[in-house]
């Protein structure tokens, strides 16, 4: 029994509707439903969501991710009176999103503005089982006198995002007296979304059907006895054209899952979870409960967001939770994300890798326009593999210009974070057929697009005109984090291509000049690396007061963007991101000096950031710093500011608290293929336990702060020594390392 945590909320309040919808929002990774309530509350931001259904209203407009017609409102009348908790008085208002198996639970005691009580109860989940299943049961039981109750529901197709309609109503029917169905076709004419609802009601109650401006509704009325509990079950079938769907086999669907009961639905979902959860929950024994919850709400999510079903779709920004970037890709999910599928679903990485690989040609036709060989990937992808990125940020209202993103044109990293994320697949892996099919073309095309975009200046290969991950920072010449990822996506591209190709002459000497030529910069005698190459030149000041609001951009209320630029102050994680993903091109002082410069001058609005700065400082052996920088990246969603989330959940970060647990705490990584040990727990925590997958076997570590032991005969290094441990064999970690948080630990095993 894994004894899952689960997400409460134990007071009704509207000013987090939109926060709360977004944390407890169910998913599959084919769908993404948001936790808003069955009644709806002016304002909210209600969502359905289906992976890579994106459509683009108009000219002007940028693709994103549709809101598809809402299933889950619910009009409920109680003895005429309108159920909304604005009105009356909540007696007992609860809550919970159980992560064991995503269903998400309400139960409310409400006073009706006529005095009476009711108990209204609602329960709704996703199925993992069947992904195009979605079930919800309310049961409303009057506490003090017999009631009338009456609620309308059906498929609401006024939905839209922010105002932009994407679907046109092509059909609505009644079939049987029962089944709702009504079909949209994106305003494209690509795709067609078939959504067909049932409710089950008890004998006696009265239902009647009407479709009127875009909603099909279905108004089922009944005379309740005091004390009894009234109850109806709502299944909705949600497919698409493109999956093959048809009217008639959605109908067929959804007709064989409504004759089964709710619970059976449920416990059918709540298998296919619990496989999820089996191989990949880490567990942590810590001071602190808020912890092992964090990490339950970070792996929900990333179950709930992943696309598994089809290699045509990878993770938005925001998952499946809402509207935010408006659902496109980043490399967010080769960075953030991949490394966690990579070490517990292969099989998933693979295919988030291969959705990169579909898209080749979008980013080979960037290039070209671009003036470059190879592949440059959209930093903001899609369905199509385009560019997506919109070409203007907000308006400023003052002076009614738009801002330029820049994004697209020179945050040219993404092409390197996908190739690093190849290379980091193979060593975990070691799947040949996966480097030959789609691997090696990742990789050499990407490399293809460095070697071309590399300028000579004084006999040395520099890359100018771009902005690394620190997007307060733009157009740089030689940003160090671009300069060794491109170095690194080479070197890569040539080593694979020496083996599992046929050699092209000419590729292996302009990847070789490339190679020897390309500038790195160099750490100073302090171990420091300069960001770019103007960085150190730029003043400084003070960010207290902008660190103290960070997530929110407030620097830029202040300061234009072109101020920003020219001082020395960073969004995010940028040499710090460097040093982590490529440890072993660093010495741990460098480790250390880069932590110390950059991290007062970051503000950390982006939610990449954070956690990142935890991992190195667990390398840098200083588990209290690392522990505090992990707790404020558990906040990022789950902290207490009310608005934090309500355009959908920190995607990439969820991916970071697991991160941060298992390569910082636990120190478990994978370099040239083997695996590394080196644990640094916080003083809170007295244990961790990591299940991962290696080389096709579940493994499970378990890490204390005197000992490490492994369930599976494995050969790893722990600290500096290379050692074969047998399933169940004890180890004291002293021999190895000292102490769990001792110091002197992270020097590079030779291998
Ligand atoms: C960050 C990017 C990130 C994007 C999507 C931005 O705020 O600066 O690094 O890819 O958000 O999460």
């Amino acid at each position: 029994m894994l004894n899952l945590t689960s997400l409460e909320e134990s007071s009704f309040s509207p000013h987090t509707l939109d926060k709360f919808a977004t944390l407890m929002a169910a998913g599959n990774g084919f769908l993404g439903v948001r936790a808003s309530h069955e009644e709806p509350y002016t304002g909210q931001t209600r969502g359905m969501y289906m992976a890579g259904l994106y459509h683009r209203a108009g000219q002007g407009e940028t693709t994103e991710l549709i809101n598809l017609p809402d299933v889950q409102h619910m009009h409920i009348e109680l003895d005429g009176e309108i159920f909304s908790l604005l009105a009356g008085r909540v007696e007992t208002y609860h809550r919970e999103l159980d992560f064991a198996c995503g269903e998400l639970r309400r139960t409310v005691v409400w006073v009706a503005p006529n005095g009476r009580r009711y108990r209204i109860a609602c329960q709704r989940f996703l199925s993992m089982a069947q992904f195009s299943l979605l079930c919800s049961r309310v049961v409303i039981t009057p506490l003090d006198e017999d009631a009338r109750v009456s609620i309308a529901t059906g498929i609401d197709a006024t939905q839209t995002n922010s105002g932009r309609q994407h679907l046109d109503e092509i059909s609505v029917r009644v079939f049987d007296q029962r089944y709702l169905q009504g079909g949209y076709r994106t305003q494209d004419g690509q795709d067609e979304v078939i959504i067909t609802s049932h409710c089950a009601v008890p004998a006696g109650a009265g239902s009647r059907f009407f479709a009127k401006n875009r909603r099909l509704s279905q108004h089922i009325s009944a005379d309740v006895r005091c004390g009894d509990a009234f109850e109806i079950v709502k299944t909705s079938w949600i497919a698409c054209s493109r999956d093959g769907a048809t009217p008639e086999s959605a109908l067929a669907s959804l007709t064989a899952c409504a004759e089964q009961p709710y619970d059976a639905l449920l416990a059918e979902s709540a298998q296919a979870w619990a496989r999820r959860w089996q191989h990949s929950r880490v567990q942590v024994g810590s001071q602190n409960p808020e912890d092992q919850r964090a990490l339950d709400f970070a792996l929900y999510h990333l179950f709930a967001m992943t696309p598994t079903h089809s290699e045509r779709c990878s993770i938005a920004a925001k998952g499946l939770t809402g509207e935010g970037y408006k659902g496109h890709i980043f490399w967010d999910t080769e960075v953030f994300l991949l490394p966690f599928f990579q070490m517990t679903q292969p099989d998933v990485a693979r295919q988030l890798l291969s959705y990169r690989w579909h898209n080749l040609p979008g980013a080979q036709a960037k290039a070209q326009r671009n003036g470059y060989e190879g592949a440059l990937f959209p930093w903001e992808s899609a369905w199509s593999g385009e560019e997506e990125t919109p070409e203007f940020a907000a308006i400023n209202i003052r002076t009614g210009l738009r801002q330029k993103v820049a994004s697209a044109l020179a945050e040219h990293h993404l092409v390197a974070d996908i190739a690093w994320a190849v290379d980091a697949w193979y060593q975990t892996t070691r799947d040949d057929d996966f480097m030959r099919k789609q691997g090696l073309a990742l990789l050499m095309e990407s490399a293809r697009f460095w070697i071309s975009r590399a300028v000579e200046v004084n006999g040395q290969l520099e890359l100018h005109d771009v902005i690394g991950p620190d997007e307060y920072t733009e157009h740089v010449n030689n940003n160090a984090y671009t300069n060794y990822l491109a170095h690194h996506n080479v070197a890569r591209a040539l080593h694979f291509h020496q083996h599992f190709d046929s050699p092209d002459a000419a590729f292996i000497a302009r990847a070789e000049n490339f190679l020897a030529r390309l500038t790195l910069p160099q750490a100073d005698e302090n171990g420091l690396i300069a960001q770019d190459d103007s960085f150190f030149s730029k003043p400084t000041i003070d960010l207290t007061r902008y660190k103290a609001q960070q997530g929110t951009q407030a620097i830029l209320l202040d300061y234009s963007r072109a101020e920003v630029n020219e001082m020395q102050i960073l969004k995010q994680a940028d040499v710090v991101m460097l040093n982590y993903l490529l440890p072993s091109r660093f010495t741990p002082s460098q480790l250390a000096a880069n932590l110390d410069y950059y991290e007062p001058r970051t503000i950390h609005d982006s939610s990449l950031s954070k956690a990142i700065h935890g991992i190195v400082a667990a390398r840098c052996q200083r588990p209290e710093q690392a522990y505090r920088f992990w707790q404020e990246a558990c906040l990022i969603d789950l902290g207490p500011e009310p608005h934090s989330c309500d355009d959908g959940i920190h995607a990439a970060a969820t991916g970071a608290i697991w991160l941060g647990a298992v390569q910082g705490f636990a120190g478990l990584t994978v370099r040239e293929g083997e695996l590394h040990l080196n644990p640094c727990l916080p003083a809170e925590w007295h244990s961790i336990t990591v299940p991962f997958c290696w080389q096709g076997e579940h493994v499970e570590l378990t890490i204390t702060r005197q000992e490490v032991s492994l369930s599976a005969r494995l050969t790893l290094w722990i600290g500096a020594q290379k050692v074969t441990v047998e399933p169940g064999q004890i180890l004291p970690l002293a021999a190895f390392i000292g102490s769990v948080t001792g110091s002197g630990t992270t020097q590079e095993a030779n291998v």
